[in-house]
């Protein structure tokens, strides 16, 4: 085993023979420390000479095996559960409940008889005990704790207990004893991943590892470490609020658009009973500035409720503050908006924010945020009885959007009464009959003729 030093760059991986301020990959500063790394010289130089490559036919196919984790939200994310020989990911804010969820997992699996092995380089075994209890009274057998952090250790132990599931709270605590670096660091995070991926695969269990995130809201760590893994889970939430959004980033055996809604109880991360409903004030009055918007996200519609508040600037720049709205699209809209409404908004400050922790990232919600824009700024109200949905375009012109009647089901299903669609799409539903279906192509036939007819509505 050879040793050289390196210097690697925290933020990207990098590395150089030399100390450098700024990471030319990734042009941030101060991010290279001194680290020594394994040269794999002999594995380089040698190989299997009998490895030989076949054609894709004569490949032998194995049907891919699901473990079902008990907890349905999950598995739903997952695809159809926890995948034979796969590594999964799981990332989130401090505080947001990573280790209450794998906890959850453990002792759903094990009830089903599968041995799982909880590694926590974070909290004593007796911390997660009484975790543990506070989650289920009854601890079944076949869960195996063990509080460590020196990853060969770690994988002696995943010899001695042989789990089918694995567990790990968190890669960038661990370290492995062949590496100098301090745990955390971009090669230790890199070497003790691989290790474990590695074991997975050969053994073909399951494993999820827990990685922090960063304050820009990435896992922490080398990117290659994303590349590495088969599924990259988010959870996310606003901790003023107890609900949680299970998203997942990345999906090497299902699709990434199907996300997981959970509620911090006493008892753990439960499922919410009514997700259609989670995200919307439906007791309040409607006030001004506030819209619905039936949200499409994966197999379901979630009614999501969009505030704005515009006011005039007192003077310098325009104040712009957006909670769960992409800034960049937002200010497009706003931009958008001023030129083809005239509505000066250069000179208002604006803050939106969509209610309940949620993130919006499907250019569906555009229309909702425009008129909660408008609404706001006029002073008018939209009633809360009735959905507003559709893609604005930089010309104002109302862009088609997915899955429309599955929204006007779901509208017409939680008591609504109308709904703003774009023009282009076509409506199959027999659910128009019952609804208002206003239809647009414009966003100025939203600010001269939606409002008169909402107010007809409410009326
Ligand atoms: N008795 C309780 N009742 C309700 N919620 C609780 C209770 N105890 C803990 N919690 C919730 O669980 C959260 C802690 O969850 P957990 O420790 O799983 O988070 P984590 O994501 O693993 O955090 P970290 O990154 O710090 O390890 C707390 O923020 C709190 O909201
Ligand atoms: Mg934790």
């Amino acid at each position: 085993m050879q040793k050289a030093a390196l210097y690697e760059c925290q933020s990207c991986g990098s590395r150089y023979p030399k100390w450098k301020g700024q990471c030319e990959a990734c042009g941030e500063w101060n991010t290279l420390i001194e680290t020594q790394e394994i040269k794999e010289n002999k594995l380089k130089n040698s190989y299997n000479k009998d490895t030989k490559s076949q054609t894709l036919a004569d490949v032998e196919h194995e049907d891919i095996l699901y473990y079902k984790t008990g907890i349905t939200e999950l598995d739903n994310v997952l695809g159809k559960g926890l995948v034979k020989g796969s590594m999964v990911l799981l990332g989130g804010e401090p505080g947001i409940g990573k280790s209450t969820l794998s906890l959850q997992v453990c002792q759903e699996c094990a009830q089903q008889g599968l041995t799982v092995l909880y590694i926590s380089s974070e909290e004593s075994e007796s911390q997660i005990k009484s975790r543990a209890l506070r989650l289920d009274n009854e601890i079944p057998e076949n869960v195996w704790v063990f509080s460590q952090t020196n990853m060969m250790a770690i994988m002696k132990e995943c010899e001695r207990i042989n789990p089918d599931i694995i567990l790990l709270d968190s890669i960038q605590v661990v370290n492995h004893p062949e590496l100098t670096s301090l745990e955390g660091t971009v090669s230790q995070v890199r070497y003790c991943a691989t290790t474990l991926i590695n074991w997975v695969k050969t053994y073909n269990k399951s494993a999820i590892m827990i990685g922090h995130i960063t304050k820009d809201g990435q896992i922490a760590g080398p990117k290659v470490l994303e590349h590495l893994v088969d599924t990259i889970l988010y959870l996310e939430g606003d901790r003023h609020f107890n609900n949680r959004i299970l998203r997942c980033h990345k999906n090497r055996y299902g699709s990434t658009d199907h996300i997981g809604l959970f509620e911090m109880k006493e008892k753990g991360l439960k499922a919410i009973k009514d997700p259609s409903q989670a995200f919307i004030e439906t007791s309040q009055d409607s006030t001004p500035g506030s819209v619905i918007v039936p949200y499409s996200q994966g197999n379901r519609i979630i009614l999501l409720e969009i505030q704005a508040l515009v006011i005039e600037s007192g003077y310098g720049m325009a104040k712009r503050n957006f909670v769960g709205i992409n800034p960049n699209r937002a200010n497009l809209l706003i931009a958008a908006l001023d030129k083809l409404c005239h509505l000066k908004l250069s000179a208002h400050d604006i803050f939106l924010t969509v209610l309940g922790g949620f993130s919006i990232t499907d250019p569906s919600a555009d229309l909702a945020i425009a008129v909660a824009i408008i609404s706001s700024l006029k002073q008018q109200v939209v009633t809360n009885r009735i959905g507003i949905c559709g893609e604005v375009g930089l010309t104002g012109e109302i862009r088609p959007i997915s899955h429309v009647d599955k929204r006007i089901i779901e509208l017409n299903k939680c008591g609504f009464k109308g709904v703003i669609v774009p023009k282009k799409n076509i409506i199959t539903t027999s659910d128009k009959s019952t609804m208002n279906v206003i239809q647009v192509s414009y966003i100025n036939d939203v600010l001269e003729h939606s409002f008169k007819r909402l107010s007809k509505i409410h009326a």
